[in-house]
């Protein structure tokens, strides 16, 4: 009999990928299947960006670059960091690693062990706290409370730093929840955290391009009393519609940068290089696709927030960024869970089920928007359909 590691018990999934595995199932065998269940925006990479990719292949550029990446990449990235927060970035603190998620993997790693303790947000991003128990640190839930739109309170966050933390994970705009956490929240998080200098944070940023109604998105870089222990993630997937490309970045601060590049090159030696020259022209290049694709969520956000506010046994709040809503479903009377396999096999809509987030995201469900008008506006049909199946007694709203 193998013997594999006692960690690989412990490592975690991410529920979408089973969900899009089922509805794809359903869908081979005929059924009709509306995927709100996918985190990936449904439009192409904008042509100026596939172009400059394939014009890469054609130019021969076949072969590694240098593992953190090739530096009219980062020179690209520290510019646009400084038009969108106005901070300077060296483009030698910037990592760049096949997609957002291995900049989670490696500072969770790097922090992780026997003992120490990494504050994580919950309902959040399942890799964190997959990747935290892998590490075999213990992963202490921040709670985000649908009442503050799914932000956090910085008293709660920082009340839970013990001399054993190790990491902090901030994700804003979030996964699942889409809420967004306000300037005065990060001022008085950021604030406490001067007096736990010990404390390494990393912030999530992936979703920082895409906000509504005038939300604005706070990076954490713009606080320079922790820029010495903050590591920013970020990256092409969402902003450009990527996610197939497998490109992200990472700063990091000084002390750090040296051993996330060494995890880099054990790992993956560099990014594919085409890739990172589609990078380029994506962060060089006219800002109107990234425009015209955030203002088409926001169009879907409304018919989405308000046909889910119509179901009974349904309460949405309106999320401030990124494709999510995460309606509250425990009038309906089934936990997220059932709800979430009743909907798929009987009305063929795909949702992920709050608690595939952690355990505070039970009697939720997640609503990616990325799919047209036309299809979420069916989908509520369905689910109303299915809804009024229900035994009346069952659903209180
Ligand atoms: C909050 C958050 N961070 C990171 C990622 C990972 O992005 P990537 O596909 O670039 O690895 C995702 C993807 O869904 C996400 O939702």
């Amino acid at each position: 009999m193998l013997k594999m590691a006692g960690r690989m018990d412990v490592l975690g999934t991410e529920t979408a990928f089973e969900v899009l595995a089922r509805a794809n199932a359903l869908a081979a065998q005929g059924r009709s299947i509306i995927n709100l269940g996918i985190g990936q925006p449904d439009f192409p990479t904008p042509q100026h960006i596939v172009e400059a990719g394939r014009q890469a292949l054609a130019d021969g550029h076949h072969g590694y670059t240098p593992a953190n990446g090739i530096p009219k990449l980062r020179e690209a990235v520290a510019v646009d960091l400084l038009r969108r927060h106005g901070v300077e970035v060296s483009p030698d603190l910037v990592l760049v690693v096949p997609g957002g998620k291995v900049t989670m993997f490696f500072a969770i790693m790097m922090f992780g062990e026997p003992g120490a303790e990494i504050l994580y947000p919950n309902p959040g991003f399942p890799i964190y706290e997959s990747v935290i128990r892998f590490s075999r640190a213990t992963p202490v839930p921040i709670p985000l409370h649908e009442s503050a739109g799914f932000s956090f309170s910085a008293d709660e966050v920082l009340d839970k730093i013990t001399p054993r933390t190790r990491l902090m994970i901030i994700n804003s705009p979030a996964n699942p929840t889409g809420g967004v956490v306000p300037r005065r929240e990060l001022d008085r998080l950021v604030a406490g955290l001067e007096r736990h200098p010990q404390l390494a944070i990393l912030s999530d940023e992936i979703y920082g391009e895409i906000l509504y109604n005038g939300a604005e998105h706070v990076s954490l870089l713009q606080y320079p009393s922790i820029r010495d222990r903050l590591i920013l993630l970020d990256g092409w997937s969402k902003t450009y519609a990527m996610t197939g490309w497998r490109l992200g970045y990472g700063v990091w601060p000084k002390a750090l940068f040296g051993h996330a590049e060494r995890l880099a090159i054990n790992c993956h030696s560099c990014v594919n290089a085409a890739a990172q020259f589609a990078g380029i022209a994506a962060l060089s290049g006219p800002r109107e696709p990234v425009q015209r694709m955030v203002a088409a969520f926001a169009e879907r956000r409304e018919v989405i927030v308000a046909g889910l506010n119509g179901l009974p046994g349904f309460r949405c709040a309106r999320p401030g960024g990124a494709f999510y809503t995460f309606p509250n479903v425990t009038g309906t009377g089934l936990d997220a869970r059932t709800l979430q396999g009743q909907l798929l096999e009987e009305t063929g809509v795909a949702t992920i089920a709050g608690t595939s987030f952690g355990e505070y995201g039970e009697g939720y469900l997640r609503f990616s928007y990325a799919n047209s008008r036309e299809a979420i506006a069916e989908a509520i049909e369905r689910i109303r359909r299915f809804l009024g199946n229900l035994p009346s007694s069952m659903i209180k709203d």
